[in-house]
C-alpha cells in the first residue's frame, strides 16, 4: 500500500520544496513510482524549483470539484508523477478534500509526497491530516527549531506519524551537541543534515532537483541518503546500482517494453 509523506515545516523558506523535490528525485531513482503534490496552495513553488509545466488542471481543480484526480497529474521527464498547483488564487476550494484526494493519489504510485505550507495554518494542517508520515524541516537556528517544536506537537496531537527531522542548509561549525541538543529539545529523531550547498542553488536556477542536476554534491548525496533511510536501507554503493536499475526500468517503460 502507497504511503503518503507529508513535508512540512514551522518556520517558512527552510527547504521544504527544495527536500519534496530532492526526496522525490531520489525516491524515484531508488525505482519508486513517486507522486510530487504541490499541497503549498497559496504560495506553490514546485513548478519554480522542479520545472514542472504550467497546466491547465491543478490541484486547486480538484479541490474545487471542476477535476478528477487523474486529470491534474502530469508526468515528470524524470518519470515522477506531479499535482501542480495553480499560480492564480483559486477559488471556492475546499480543503477538507485534501484527505480523499491524498487516499485516492495512492492508486498512482509508491510513494505520494506532498510539499505543504509552512505554520499551523489550515492548508498546512489539512496536508498534515491526510499524513502517514511526516517530515519536519528546519535549519538548526532557535526560531526554525521553536516554530518546528510547535509543528511536531500539533502532529501528535492529530495522532501522526512524525518520522524525523531532516536539517537543512546545514553549516559545519555545529558539533554533535548541538545536534544532540536539537534531538532533545525536539524529543524527535535527526533523519538526515543536508548542509548549505550552492549546488542547490544552481539547481534551482536549472528549475531540476540538485539529485539530478549534481548527482555528487553534497546535497544530493544527502537526500539520496534520507531516500535510502526511508526505505529502511543504507546507502551504500550497492544503492547506485539499484538507482541505475530505476533508470533502466524507466528507460524501458518510456519505449513501453515495460
Ligand atoms: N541545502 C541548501 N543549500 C543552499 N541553499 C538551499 C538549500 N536548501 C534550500 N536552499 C535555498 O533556500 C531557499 C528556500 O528553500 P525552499 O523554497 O525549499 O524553502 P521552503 O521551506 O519550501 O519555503 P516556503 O515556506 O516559502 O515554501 C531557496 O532559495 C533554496 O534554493
Ligand atoms: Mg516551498
Amino acid at each position: 500500500m502507497a504511503r503518503i509523506i507529508v513535508i512540512t515545516s514551522g518556520k517558512g523558506g527552510v527547504g521544504k520544496t527544495t527536500t519534496a523535490i530532492n526526496l522525490a528525485a531520489a525516491l524515484n531513482l531508488l525505482g519508486k513510482e513517486v507522486v510530487l503534490v504541490d499541497a503549498n496552495i497559496t504560495t506553490p513553488n514546485i513548478g519554480l524549483h522542479f520545472g514542472a509545466p504550467i497546466t491547465p488542471v491543478s490541484l486547486s481543480h480538484v479541490l474545487s470539484g471542476r477535476a478528477k484526480v487523474h486529470e491534474a497529474l502530469y508526468e515528470h521527464h524524470s518519470g515522477i508523477k506531479v499535482m501542480p498547483a495553480s499560480l492564480s488564487l483559486p477559488r471556492n476550494m475546499n480543503l477538507d478534500k485534501i484527505h480523499e484526494i491524498a487516499k485516492r493519489l495512492k492508486r498512482f504510485g509508491d510513494i505520494v509526497i506532498f510539499d505543504s505550507a509552512a505554520g499551523l495554518g489550515r492548508e498546512a494542517v489539512m496536508a498534515i491530516e491526510a499524513a502517514d508520515d511526516i517530515l519536519i524541516v528546519t535549519q538548526a537556528e532557535l526560531p526554525a527549531l521553536t516554530d518546528a517544536l510547535k509543528t511536531i506537537r500539533l502532529a501528535e496531537k492529530l495522532d501522526k506519524n512524525v518520522r524525523g527531522i531532516v536539517l537543512t542548509r546545514f553549516m559545519d561549525s555545529l558539533h554533535e551537541e548541538n545536534l544532540e541538543n536539537i534531538e532533545a529539545m525536539l524529543e524527535t529523531p535527526i533523519l538526515e543534515i543536508i548542509p548549505e550547498d550552492d549546488s542547490v542553488k544552481e539547481a534551482l536556477r536549472l528549475k531540476d532537483a540538485v539529485v539530478h542536476t549534481h548527482p555528487e554534491s553534497k546535497a544530493a548525496k544527502g537526500y539520496k541518503r534520507l531516500a535510502a533511510k526511508l526505505l529502511g536501507k543504507k546507502y551504500v554503493e550497492q544503492l547506485e546500482i539499484q538507482e541505475k536499475k530505476g533508470k533502466f526500468r524507466r528507460f524501458l517503460r518510456i519505449l513501453g517494453v515495460e
